[in-house]
């Protein structure tokens, strides 16, 4: 029995940012930021809500698209790299705001592949028959968490807040679903995009001396970062064809991460498959990590950019590092 995507649904917060208003807050310029991103502007929380807010938010609307209650919910997945606390994960805070019965949270880190990690595990749960109706959920407030100087541009100009979620259940035809969700990891990498404090390793977690050293905020070594994404990108999506014997050209709709709008051009061209195939929206969202990829693949929806029995491939790549595809049959 495969599994498929019964639902989804997305929420961002209403405040826009935009890379003038970055402007103000430390050197950086629109043009800088369009030229080697993509991004215009992104979107930020205020005081009072936090990743499950937006996980929320989204799973409402993922829960109503697929023609369901919350009280249809048996298990829940939450993929995020900010959550609202050290322990316990979002997910409980999930289920205690849905107001459903206990059914069991799963947390998942895996940064911008927790969405495709986590689509992976539902996969399993589905295919064994162990839960019918997984709310599977990626939120990210990256907004307090970013430091707003220049040493910290290169970061700070990428991330946006944002949820996504979908609902993952029992295909209702055999022929459709998820085809193949393929996982990799690489981390002797795991220094090049971190937050590095507060950490269990150190005693105490964090002190005032990596406060005054900024070692609270992402670090990223973004040619670094960049060069593998493009290279593991058309990677693991090529692993997926050529294990379920597809070509490039079957493909209708590809969604890549959004990290970089020049990477997913990168990705798109090393594998021959043309814009009009690819969706993108960083340019409004920015990088929202778990949640984008049910973000985009709800705008897609939302826009009709998915009919039946198209054939859809998701790539992600990020800290870890860790990188992912998956290929569904829609
Ligand atoms: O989310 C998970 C995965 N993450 C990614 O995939 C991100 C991958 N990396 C990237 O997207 C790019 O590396 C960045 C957008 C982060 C940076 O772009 P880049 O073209 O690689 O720039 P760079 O880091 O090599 O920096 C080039 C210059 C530097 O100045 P100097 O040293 O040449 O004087 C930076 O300080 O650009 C400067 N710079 C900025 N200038 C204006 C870096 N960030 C900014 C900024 N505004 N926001």
């Amino acid at each position: 029995m495969r599994s498929h995507i019964l639902g989804a649904g997305f929420y961002v917060p209403p405040r826009v940012v935009t890379n003038f208003d970055l402007e103000k807050m430390f050197e950086t310029s629109d043009e800088w930021i369009q030229q080697r991103t993509g991004i215009v502007e992104r979107r930020y929380v205020d005081e009072g809500m936090g990743t499950a807010d937006l996980g929320y938010q989204a799973s409402l609307k993922a829960i109503k698209s697929a023609g369901l209650e919350p009280k249809d919910i048996d298990f829940i997945i939450f993929a995020t790299l900010s959550p609202d606390f050290t322990f316990p994960g979002s997910g409980v805070l999930l289920q205690e705001k849905l107001g459903i019965d206990t059914v069991g949270a799963l947390d998942i880190r895996n940064q911008c592949s927790g969405f495709l990690y986590g689509l992976s595990i539902a996969d399993q749960f589905v295919r064994t028959g162990t839960y019918k109706r997984i709310l599977l959920v990626g939120a990210e407030v990256h907004s307090t968490g970013l430091e707003f100087a220049t040493s910290g541009r290169d970061v700070t100009c990428i991330f946006g807040d944002g949820g996504g979620a979908v609902v993952v259940g029992p295909s209702p035809e055999p022929e459709r679903g998820v085809l193949s969700v393929y996982l990799h990891s690489e981390g002797k990498y795991y220094r090049d995009l971190w937050v590095e404090g507060p950490g269990s390793i150190y005693h105490p977690r964090i002190d005032h001396k990596m406060l005054d050293e900024g070692r609270h905020y992402p670090r990223m070594k973004g040619r670094m970062v960049f060069t593998h994404a493009v290279k593991r990108m058309p990677e693991v999506l090529m692993e997926a064809l050529e294990k379920e014997n597809l070509k490039v050209e079957d493909i209708d709709l590809l969604i890549c991460h959004q990290a970089n709008l020049r990477i997913n051009q990168f990705v798109a061209d090393a594998l021959g498959i043309p814009e009009e195939k690819v969706y993108n929206n960083i340019q409004r969202y920015g990088n929202t990590t778990a949640a984008t990829l049910p973000i985009c693949l709800t705008e897609c929806l939302e826009q009709g950019r998915l009919k039946k029995g198209d054939l859809l491939a998701f790539v992600t790549f990020g800290a870890g590092f860790t990188w992912a595809s998956a290929l569904m049959r829609w």
